[in-house]
């Protein structure tokens, strides 16, 4: 694998009984990129991300990270990666800083530096007075943004996030979004997923379109919208579901603009 390259996934599928998640998918991401996997419900982002952290087996095919093998590398991958799952599964009882203190120790950030980016992330994600109650009282954003923050906490070289937008209010995606800028300025390869179109929009270099386990499209937005407006392009219908409207032409004109 050439090192210009976070990810590379070859022929990979993975099937749950009779459930083809993801179907023979290859795909590169460059180191540097905000690469954002695009698609309806269902259609295989989940599978995919957590194959790149080595959680789940692919039937057939190979998955590397940082140039390292997802499967039989995966503590590795787990050390070097910062990952957000969809379902922030936190403890639930234990405080928001204890938390943090204790995801800070496993990764083996030096004490200083940790309480010092505890205390900013907290402040930038307007958690500061909450730190001390317990998570499990915390709303869903909440427990997002706690989850976001032990992803970033080590200062990772590549993050991959599912959904990390979910549950956010506007402002608080906002900061992430141009965290996520800022740290791509430092050379950090991001990897999220999301469902909907214009948060891949505003965020992301390079999206691929998953459809049914596929990738149905690649490239940037403006190469999409391109191929979407064509008729026939197998986009329109994605395009379709992401925006939840009848009118693909007004959907089109809209991203035009
Ligand atoms: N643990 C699982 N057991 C059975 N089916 C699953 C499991 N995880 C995902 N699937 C199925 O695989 C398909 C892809 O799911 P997923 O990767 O979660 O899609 P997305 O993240 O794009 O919504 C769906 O049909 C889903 O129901
Ligand atoms: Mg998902």
């Amino acid at each position: 694998m050439s090192f210009s390259h976070a990810v590379e996934l070859r022929d990979v599928t993975k099937r749950y009984n009779e459930i083809v998640a993801v179907s023979n998918l290859s795909l590169t991401i460059d180191t540097g990129e905000i690469f954002g996997l695009l698609g309806p419900n269902g259609s295989g982002k989940s599978t995919t991300l957590k194959m790149l952290m080595g959680l789940v087996t692919p039937d057939s095919g190979s998955v590397s990270v940082l140039g390292l093998d997802a499967l039989s590398q995966s503590l590795e991958v787990k050390r070097l990666v910062g990952y957000v799952p969809e379902s922030a599964n936190i403890y639930e009882f234990l405080t928001g800083i204890e938390y943090l203190d204790f995801i800070a120790d496993i990764y083996g950030v030096p004490p200083a530096e940790k309480q010092q980016r505890i205390t900013e992330y907290l402040k930038a994600l307007q958690l500061e007075g909450r730190e001390g109650d317990m998570i499990n009282s915390y709303s869903d954003g909440m427990k997002k943004k706690i989850s976001l923050i032990s992803a970033f906490i080590h200062k990772p070289k590549l993050l991959i996030l599912d959904e990390p937008l979910n549950a956010l209010d506007p402002r608080s995606a906002k900061i992430i979004k141009d965290y996520l800028h800022e740290l791509k300025s430092q050379g950090v390869t991001t990897i999220m997923s999301t469902h909907v179109l214009e948060i891949a929009e505003a965020i992301c270099d390079q999206i691929g379109i998953m459809y049914q386990g596929s990738l149905l499209a690649l490239g940037n937005m403006n190469d999409l919208r391109q191929r979407a407006s064509l008729p026939n392009s197998g986009l329109e219908d994605v395009f379709l579901r992401l925006t939840g409207t009848e009118d693909l032409k007004a959907v089109v004109e809209e991203l035009m603009k």
